[in-house]
């Protein structure tokens, strides 16, 4: 079994026993369903026999007919509302399992192309079950029932024609294997790549868009995607002419005149050499045809399968993300004094991207961390709030190991305003009183004001109410200040501040001093900053390059010492004053 099977079967073992009903209660509709096909039947052989009528007989074939026809209707539609009633069962149980891992997997994961894929998981492949579970069991079992009734009682009126009207069926499964062959089997696969290409050119035009017509390259895409339509056609050509003959014979033996003519031939025979009453032939006209049933339910059932296996493996990729581990007896941390101790990290197994910060953060102090870009200093305030753990090594907050904590506790101690800001689809107050939901508006408008955006929030068309995303978008910047009130107003200990280079303007500037100047305290402070005023507020500074410490110490005394720090300023602020940030 596969990955993507066993995972299936593990995902629906809980609903076996309702399965179990929509199968009986589709038997028994599908048996009950045949009792008026039959009673047409039986009459025709009764009514077409010689000598005289049973009238008893007639009627008693009429009612059983009727019934039948009841019977079915009243299984059928049992069994549909079970299947259903299972269906939304198995996509409620698929969504809450799918929040609860996502609710334990570290923050670290939760990447922008990530988010992208898992709500097509979270909505479109739970929902991609649904033909699977609700019609599937019961077409392939009524698709197998009927025809197998019908053999049953073809066989007692005439055992040799009822072979002879199983010769289409036994030609057409003759010619499956033909579908599976090696070269078969490698045109599929030619035949899917080129539908892949076309998709990726086409969403490759559309994302870019804007990029290749500013660009001129507008040409060169389209080339790409019609190169990648011309391709598709060649392939799709050879393929159908491949498949075509094997379909259409397929077809042929399957169509209503060739199982027809067979019959019919076949009952000439063996009425011509007395070895059948002319009646019996009509069962056979009526029932034949229902026979090739289920060749065709096969190949849709299959369908829906493989549409189900590839959306619940996907599901189960999602299930099987390993948790952030969380402690079985969490301890309370003493103070908020941070420690890092040869803490290593890297996102690939094979490059790390920290190696060994030995780093102490201390209580009422602030810490700077600078360094070229790429130099790690994201990922390491990243470690703080838990996003990952470190690979080696250890980060500890008031003497307890951060593993050691519970992370609703982590977070009551620790907040953080990160480059890749989010906000909500909510209104700027609920934004800013995420942490604390009851916070009184005073105390948000404080928030906004020290971080800066309370101004422009005001100019907003429905200031604090506004929503986000609906009425209005903030620019990267604005969006930043969000972020930083309300890190704020959630008034943790330690407070970690990654701001991005490219919204460095002023406003933010400000409100990052501001915030380091007001709420310093007795809080324990991390700041990723870029500007030399900021810098120079901090207590200590750490030059981090190439994910190591290569040096630290109070900002006047390193800018004296002429060393990486030094260095790093001057190019800094020329850059600064090349782009006319500065002068
Ligand atoms: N989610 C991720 N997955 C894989 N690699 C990553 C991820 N995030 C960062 N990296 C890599 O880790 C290294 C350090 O990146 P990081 O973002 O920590 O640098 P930085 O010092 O914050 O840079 P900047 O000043 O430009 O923000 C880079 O080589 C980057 O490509
Ligand atoms: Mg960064």
């Amino acid at each position: 079994m596969s990955t993507a099977e066993k995972s299936m079967a593990g995902l629906l073992r809980p609903y076996r026993w309702g399965f179990a009903a929509v199968v009986i209660l589709q038997v028994i509709g599908a048996v009950a369903g045949l009792a008026p096909l039959l009673a047409v039947v039986e009459l025709g052989r009764t009514l077409l026999s010689p000598g005289p009528i049973d009238h008893g007989h007639v009627w008693f074939v009429v009612i059983a007919g009727v019934v039948g026809l009841f019977v079915r209707l009243l299984f059928t539609a049992a069994s549909s509302g079970v299947g259903h009633f299972l269906d939304t069962h198995v996509q409620l149980s698929f969504r809450r399992a799918l929040a609860a891992r996502l609710g334990r997997v570290p923050i670290g994961w939760f990447s922008r192309r990530r988010t992208g894929e898992l709500a097509k998981v979270v909505g479109e492949d739970v929902s991609a079950v649904h033909p699977f579970i609700a019609h599937t069991p019961s077409e392939l079992v009524s698709a197998f029932v009927v025809p197998l009734v019908s053999l049953i009682y073809l066989f007692t009126v005439d055992w040799r024609l009822t072979l002879i009207t199983l010769i289409p069926v036994v030609l057409a499964m003759a010619l499956v294997p033909l579908f599976t062959t090696p070269s078969v089997t490698r045109e599929q696969h030619a035949f899917d790549e080129a539908m892949g290409r076309i998709a990726d050119s086409a969403i490759e035009f559309v994302q870019g868009i804007s990029v290749i017509k500013a660009f001129g390259g507008a040409e060169r895409t389209h080339r790409t995607f019609r190169t990648a339509v011309d391709d598709f056609v060649r392939i799709f050509l050879r393929f159908v002419l491949r498949m075509s003959p094997i379909a259409a014979g397929m077809q042929l033996a399957l169509s209503p005149p060739f199982v027809l003519l067979v019959v019919l031939i076949g009952g000439a025979a063996l009425i011509t050499s007395g070895a059948m009453a002319p009646a019996d032939v009509v069962p056979f006209l009526l029932l034949g045809l229902g026979l090739t049933a289920p060749l065709a339910a096969i190949g849709h059932g299959f369908d829906d399968m493989q549409v189900a296996r590839r959306a619940v493996g996907r599901i189960a990729d999602v299930l099987e993300v390993a948790p952030l581990p969380e402690p079985a007896h969490p301890v309370a941390p003493q103070g908020h004094r941070v420690e890092l101790r040869d803490v290593r990290f890297g996102y690939e197994a094979d490059h790390e991207v920290l190696r060994g910060i030995d780093l102490i953060l201390e209580p009422g102090t602030v810490t700077a961390l600078v360094g070229p870009s790429g130099g790690g200093k994201s990922t390491l305030v990243q470690l703080l709030p838990r996003f990952f753990d470190p690979t080696h090594g250890s980060i500890s907050l008031g003497g307890v190991d951060l593993r050691e904590i519970g992370s609703d506790e982590l977070y009551r101690q620790v907040s953080f305003v990160f480059q890749d800001v989010r906000l909500l689809r909510a209104s700027v107050a609920d934004n800013i009183a995420l942490a604390v939901p009851n916070a009184e508006i005073d105390d948000v408008v404080h928030a906004a004001t020290l971080a800066n955006i309370h101004e422009r929030i005001l100019e907003l068309p429905r200031g604090y109410d506004t929503v986000l995303g609906d009425d209005v978008k903030l620019s990267g910047g604005e969006a930043q200040r969000v972020a930083i009130a309300r890190a704020l107003l959630a008034r943790t200990p330690v407070l970690v501040l990654d701001e991005a280079t490219a919204f460095a303007d002023p406003h933010t500037e400000h409100a990052v001093r501001r915030t380091m100047a007001t709420v310093g305290g007795d809080r324990t402070i991390l700041v990723i900053a870029h500007r030399m005023e900021t810098i120079a507020d901090a207590d200590t500074v750490v030059v981090l390059e190439n994910g190591a410490i290569v040096e630290r110490g109070k900002p006047a005394e390193l800018l004296t010492h002429d060393g990486r720090f030094a260095e790093f300023w001057r190019s800094h602020r020329s850059a600064l004053v090349a782009e006319g940030k500065l002068s």
